[in-house]
């Protein structure tokens, strides 16, 4: 029997880092099937780190073919579309032709840190944070726009003719689902440009005077759910809704059902990205926190305050690939417990600089306490303990511009699946961390969102995460002294 439209389903896209992914939901909120393709990354010079856009694409259009067919769907059952996706990483194209005129510099980039240290010493700093929320760092999408108008030729004229669009992932897979005929982008991802006024929800006049980016080229910002833009009928012989926006970390942050002020999510992906809702306060963080919009599902605006730590899953990649340690990912954690402490060694993975709560663009990856007895088990745990730590000294900025203590913390994405990572966050952090029923937090914000914004029901799974009491409390004392020493000392080193 065929199923309807009326059935809803919901096709949800997961642009993120390193991969595209089409994940289709029911009214449950359950995964009915997943299709995806593994993303490559290119590293033409140190500190740089590029996608092709154009890949993207296809490789999201691909995604969408093959996972109806393994659902056994039709486009027609498809009530609507979401798309979240890697937040900041930015796509420049020529408007006529649909085509990408560089590569995209994506968000862990850090080609721009000389273009914002300059822009902090001739003191824009307080400016930018108290409009975007945001502080200036290469991180952002701003930057990363201005550098491409000065380094692709002809790029700034162009531009300045409306000749050519810009935008985040969102905004080119929304432009290439309409066949070119809206140019989009939501509240979240704009928040992350640094362009945006987080106040009023526009673009601002003086910090695309302050950046030197033509107005001409920014997509119209709109609601994360809500009727935004149709598919080209050409792509699925209809015309499918796209109804829901939200940059991955906002999605996660609605996926896990955290939607009043207070509640907060830890993803543990790339990066781990932190997140707690403010409501509809801006909380001008003091411990080196931004503030950023939450999903916008009504007309008001509302935020969260967010600890953006660059590279914790992506330690593990790299213990993999670039030094052969591991042969997947996952036997990180039987190689971690074979020790039953880190020796010694400690990891920075300042690979592309350290962001929330320190921002030092241009600190670099380091490993202290070698010794002869040192193995490839202590450098293990060591990473898996650098990523705990991370998350620790963001939980305690949070803390500290919450003015409460966080009793317990929602996690979601890859790295939960190590139960020795989830334990030693929960010793650490010294309370519960709670793992969310389903591994696809992200996607079902997306599907949520996206059922929102056509009048669908869609319930949120309620049951069935794992949860980890703290055991070990001597943990942060054993680590946190010489964590915070190897910390200074690897900014010392950038110095
Ligand atoms: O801010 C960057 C973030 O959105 C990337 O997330 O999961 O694609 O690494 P992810």
């Amino acid at each position: 029997a065929h199923t309807t439209a009326a059935q809803g389903f919901i096709l949800a896209l997961d642009q993120g880092t390193t991969s595209s992914r089409a994940l289709v939901f029911d009214r449950a909120g359950r995964v009915v099937a997943m299709a995806q393709r593994e993303l490559p990354q290119s590293y033409p010079q140190p500190g740089w780190v590029e996608h092709d856009a154009l890949h993207i694409w296809t490789d999201t259009l691909a995604c969408m073919h093959e996972v109806l067919l393994r659902a056994a769907l039709k486009p027609a059952d498809i009530a609507a579309i979401g798309i979240t996706n890697q937040r900041e990483t930015v796509v420049l194209w020529d408007r006529a032709t649909g085509t990408p005129l560089a590569p995209a510099i994506v968000w862990q980039d850090r080609r721009t840190a000389d273009a914002c240290a300059r822009l902090r010493a001739d003191g824009h700093e307080a400016f930018v944070r108290g409009r975007t929320g945001l502080v200036l760092d290469p991180y952002f999408s701003a930057s990363k726009i201005a550098w491409l108008l000065d380094h692709v030729p002809g790029a700034r004229s162009r531009a300045e003719r409306g000749e050519l669009a810009c935008g985040t992932m969102d905004s080119w897979l929304a432009w290439q689902l309409t066949g070119g005929r809206r140019h989009i982008t939501d509240l979240t991802n704009a928040s992350r440009t640094q362009l945006l006024d987080i106040r009023s929800g526009r673009w601002d006049d003086d910090l695309l005077a302050l950046f030197g980016v033509p107005r001409a080229l920014l997509p119209e910002v709109l609601p994360s759910a809500g009727l935004l833009a149709d598919t080209d009928p050409a792509l699925f012989g209809r015309a499918i809704p796209l109804t829901g926006i939200a940059g991955d970390q906002q999605a996660a942050l609605y996926g896990q059902g955290c939607s009043a002020a207070g509640l907060a999510k830890n993803t543990y992906g790339t990066g781990c990205f932190m997140l707690m809702h403010t409501g509809r306060q801006v909380i001008a963080s003091t411990h080196g926190l931004l503030a950023t919009c939450a999903a916008q599902t009504s007309a008001h605006i509302e935020y969260a305050l967010e600890g953006s730590v660059f590279v914790t899953g992506a330690l593990v990649q790299w213990l993999r690939d670039g030094l052969g340690l591991i042969a997947r990912s996952a036997d990180i954690e039987a190689l971690a417990a074979s020790v039953p402490d880190s020796g010694g060694v400690t990891v920075v993975p300042a690979f592309t600089g350290l962001g929330a709560p320190h921002w030092s663009a241009e600190a670099r990856g380091a490993l202290y306490g070698l010794t002869r007895g040192t193995t490839r088990a202590h450098i293990a745990r060591a990473a898996l303990e650098a990523i705990a730590l991370q998350t620790l000294d963001v939980m305690r900025a949070m803390e500290a511009d919450a003015g409460a203590p966080l009793r317990a913390l929602k996690v979601d994405g890859g790295g939960t699946a190590n139960a020795l990572l989830m334990q030693m966050q929960a010793d650490l952090l010294d309370c519960p961390v709670q793992v969310a029923p389903t591994a696809e937090t992200t996607s079902l914000g997306a599907a949520l969102l996206a059922a929102r914004g056509c009048g669908l029901d869609m319930t949120l799974p309620d049951s069935g995460g794992r949860s980890f009491q703290p055991q070990d409390r001597t943990l942060a004392a054993a680590l946190l002294p010489r964590w915070q020493r190897a910390v200074s000392a690897t900014m010392q080193m950038a110095a």
